[in-house]
């Protein structure tokens, strides 16, 4: 599913960022530029982004736990 229009990123993006250690939105947003042009896609972004962080990258190393709250 594609969730950032502007800049064609999908959730599968994010979740392959997230696996290979992504840790924050922030920097989310500077390797993929998700939701940095009309912003439209933050919330879901976040939300996609938040939900990969908290369950699917247990692959090693855990992510920080700051994106679980
Ligand atoms: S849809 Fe993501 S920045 Fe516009």
């Amino acid at each position: 599913m594609i969730v950032c229009l502007c800049h064609r990123i999908s959730d599968r993006d994010i979740q392959v960022a997230v696996k290979s250690g992504t840790a924050s939105f922030d920097e989310l947003q500077d390797d993929l530029r998700v939701a940095t042009a009309c912003g439209c896609c933050r919330d879901s972004a976040l939300e996609v982004f938040s939900a990969c962080a908290c369950s699917g990258a247990s692959s090693g190393a855990a992510p920080a736990a700051s994106a679980c709250h």
